[in-house]
């Protein structure tokens, strides 16, 4: 049995791989905005990655009740609020989205990871998850558009990146996977969903499967960097 931790694990693709980790038997721990109280007897702990109070106290709650974790996985991201949608221009930006795409898509992970270092270096091996998403790549952008989104995204495989390097000296059993989910049908994709070819939307569930296949398959690496891979398992290019 696995200590699992999903940030964002009550809604859309964290809300599946959670339900796959429990029917599985594993040890779950969960975040997400929608516990309003930390509930520890259900290990639902309220965490919100634009508070860094937040996620402080989250983790202050795990310490204290685990002694490790074994897979760490951050589903957490913004695209669209009801106060804005991903910008189709440059005369769309607005510092205030970028921020808080910025906030939440990419320092907020950064952040959980500061706080779960010995969490995860007390397991014999373990495995910092970030969903990310194909749009972050740099060498993959042939279409534009989407800029805070995009931008966070890439912030984020260079801070995972980093980090991986970081830990590789001093906790070499800490492989970091970085995960594009393909398109699946969860709010966040909702508005974009009409033009998709046939078969492109993946359930919730599906993509949890898969992505929890490679997760398993890539657990026992130790890789000097993090890997950047879709739900296939392949390589997605910077
Ligand atoms: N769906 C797709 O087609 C697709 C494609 C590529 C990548 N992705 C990535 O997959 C991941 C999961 O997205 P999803 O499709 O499952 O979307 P979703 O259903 O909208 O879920 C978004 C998740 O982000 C969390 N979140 C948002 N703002 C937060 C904040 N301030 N603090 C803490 N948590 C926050 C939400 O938690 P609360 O319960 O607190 O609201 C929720 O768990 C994201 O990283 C997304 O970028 C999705």
């Amino acid at each position: 049995m696995k200590n699992i931790l999903i940030i964002g694990g009550a809604k859309g693709i964290g809300q599946a791989m959670a339900q796959c980790y429990l029917n599985q038997g594993h040890q779950l721990i969960s975040t997400s905005r929608q516990y309003k109280h930390c509930d520890l007897k259900q290990n639902h702990l309220y965490c919100d990655l634009n508070q860094q109070e937040s996620i402080a106290t989250a983790f202050e709650l795990i310490r204290a009740k685990f002694k490790h974790i074994d897979v760490l996985i951050n589903c957490a991201a913004v695209l669209h609020t009801d106060h804005y949608q991903p910008e189709k221009s440059l005369k769309r930006v607005k510092q205030d989205h970028l921020i808080h795409n910025y906030q939440v898509n990419a320092i907020g992970h950064l952040l959980v990871l500061n706080h779960a270092e010995k969490l995860l270096s007390r397991a014999k091996q373990a495995v910092a998850v970030s969903i990310s998403a194909r749009i972050g790549s740099i060498e993959d952008n042939h279409l534009g558009g989407w800029y805070a989104y995009r931008m966070s995204k890439a912030a984020l495989n260079m801070g995972i990146k980093t980090l991986s390097i970081e830990w590789h000296r001093k906790h070499p059993h800490i492989q970091f996977i970085l995960l594009h989910p393909g398109t699946t049908d969860t709010a966040l994709s909702k508005p974009f969903q009409k033009r998709l070819p046939q078969g492109q939307l993946q359930t919730a569930d599906e993509t949890a499967a898969m992505m929890i296949e490679q997760i398993e398959k890539n657990q026992q690496h130790s890789h000097k960097e993090a890997l950047f891979l879709d739900y296939a398992g392949q390589t997605i290019p910077w």
